[in-house]
């Protein structure tokens, strides 16, 4: 039998082809258009997302029996407001996760309505990229499409419904949303209340592992799969990259360097961080999970190579890289402003140390340091939690980088288990897709049997110890250049 994990990211489709047993039988994909129409926005079309998971599946399956194919899932980019009116057209393009429009309605959530109010209904605080501030923004910027919206979606659930006809989503995804109960795992009726919506515009809750409804014949017909093929709701992009890596259960850890870069600890317990500095989300794995979130990491490397610097050939760029460690040169890559731990939409990218001797691969060693920093930024407030984290798991984009790798290893001070495929999202939504069809019995189950470590990265104590006077520099930059960023408009 064959299962499809489909990964809707920010940048593109990747879209998966996995065996019963495991083994990968394909992967590809499909980029669409991200459209930031002003500084700090950023919006993508689910039609283009629609379009090219639907193109990339006939390309996925190409040469393969498609009358194997049992079922389908997915990882999907978060927290992203999908709207449609009664007829279920897309009322307006998604607002995505990484956009920062929301400073008042975020201002207002967490002021107004108060940190502790929003905890007690959702486990959560408010972040501008979260939906519900972006609903607060729709109601008050475009009335008359606020006024249209019968249902609203989170990003794959869009995909699921395109796919099965059903409004659903899962528990992990519908965490980031802050109209979530995520101790009770249901929709917060207060939160409804607060943002002028009805639960009957809000999809309906699966576990991320069950099946929502088998695909529509006219979807079936156009794959040439059979119209028996199960949609299981799938997850959030993070989760599903967890149970991707077996990061399922007590205590395992996963950093996630794609657009964005997050550090996941999965738990069989509810907790919330007293600060609410790391997001208390529900896990597709049945469990929970807190989560920290920086909205640029692979990006930041991405936008130095490909715009600033032009190059594609990143490993030459890396090749030139000498001593770590002992750079002179910071970056803080807060290039869409920063959710975790700042939660500052007005942060903005800022070089500093350079001096003339400064090379440009001293600038390159200092993005990808950056990264790491402000990962390591979200693990210090997990430490402060008591919560002990001596190995991680990787994936994402930037894991396929050793150099990357090994500077992360360093700057957090942990070993780092590099898995066999970094196909992180979708290798998990395939595997929630075989839960969902029986061939395991749980996500546990699953991760237990097909995640695979084959090497480690050691961090070395010396070098351990030059990043450790590193990351303490590091760290007082951003509150020392704060203060300007709201400025600099
Ligand atoms: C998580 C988050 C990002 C997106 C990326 O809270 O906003 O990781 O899910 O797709």
């Amino acid at each position: 039998m064959y299962y499809i994990g489909i990964d809707l990211g920010t940048s593109a489709v990747k879209l998966l082809l996995m065996e019963g047993k495991g083994k990968i039988a394909n992967v590809v994909s499909r980029e669409y258009p991200l459209y930031f129409p002003h500084p700090g926005w950023s919006e993508q079309k689910p039609e283009d997302w629609y379009a090219q998971t639907m193109a990339g599946m006939k390309e996925l399956l190409e040469g393969f029996d498609r009358t194997q194919v049992a079922g389908i899932s997915f990882g999907g980019q978060m927290h992203g407001l999908v709207i449609l009116d009664e007829q279920d057209n897309v009322i307006r393009p998604a607002i995505l996760w990484n956009d920062g429009r929301t400073s008042a309605e975020n201002d207002y959530l967490n002021s107004v309505i108060g940190k502790e109010t929003l905890s007690s209904y959702t486990a959560n605080i408010s972040f501008t990229g979260f939906t519900a501030p972006k609903l607060l923004w729709v109601e008050k910027n475009e009335p008359e499409n606020f006024a249209r919206i019968a249902k609203i979606m989170l990003p794959k659930d869009y995909l699921a419904y395109k796919l099965t006809g059903v409004h659903c989503t899962d528990v992990s995804d519908a965490s980031g949303m802050l109209l979530f109960d995520v101790k009770n795992r249901c929709w917060s009726k207060e939160m409804c209340e607060i943002c002028h919506v009805k639960e009957t515009q809000l999809a309906r809750i699966f576990e991320s592992y069950e099946t929502v409804g088998c695909v529509l014949p006219a979807v079936a017909q156009e794959l040439g799969i059979p119209g028996t093929v199960k949609v299981a709701a799938g997850a959030g992009d993070n989760a599903a990259a967890a149970v991707g890596t077996g990061t399922v259960g007590e205590g395992r850890c996963n950093i996630s360097l794609g657009t964005s870069g997050t550090i996941f600890i999965s738990s069989e317990k509810f907790g919330v961080d007293q600060n609410n500095a790391l997001h208390a989300f529900a896990h597709a794995d049945g469990h929970y999970h807190l989560m920290g979130c920086m909205l640029s990491a692979a990006s930041c490397n991405k936008w130095w190579m490909d715009d600033i610097i032009g190059t594609q050939d990143y490993a030459k760029e890396q090749a030139a890289i000498g001593k770590l460690g002992e750079n002179h040169v910071y970056f803080l890559p807060y290039l869409m402003g920063e959710r975790s731990p700042h939660n500052d939409p007005d942060a903005r990218g800022t070089f500093i140390g350079m001096t003339m001797d400064t090379t440009r691969a001293d600038m390159t060693q200092a993005v990808l340091e950056g990264v790491a920093f402000a990962l390591r930024d979200s693990f210090e407030v997990a430490k402060s939690l008591g919560i002990r984290i001596e190995r991680t798991k990787i994936c994402g984009g930037g894991a396929k980088s050793p150099l990357w790798k090994k500077i992360i290893a360093n700057v957090m001070n942990v070993r780092v288990d590099v898995i066999e495929s970094e196909e992180g999202p979708g290798y998990g939504g395939a595997m929630l897709a075989a839960v969902a069809c029986g061939e395991y019995a749980s996500v546990e189950e699953a991760a237990g049997k097909l995640v695979k470590v084959v090497d480690t990265v050691e961090p070395e104590p010396e070098l351990a110890a030059k990043y450790e006077a590193r990351y303490q520099q590091f760290r007082q930059i951003y509150p020392t250049v704060k203060g300007l960023f709201p400025k600099l408009k």
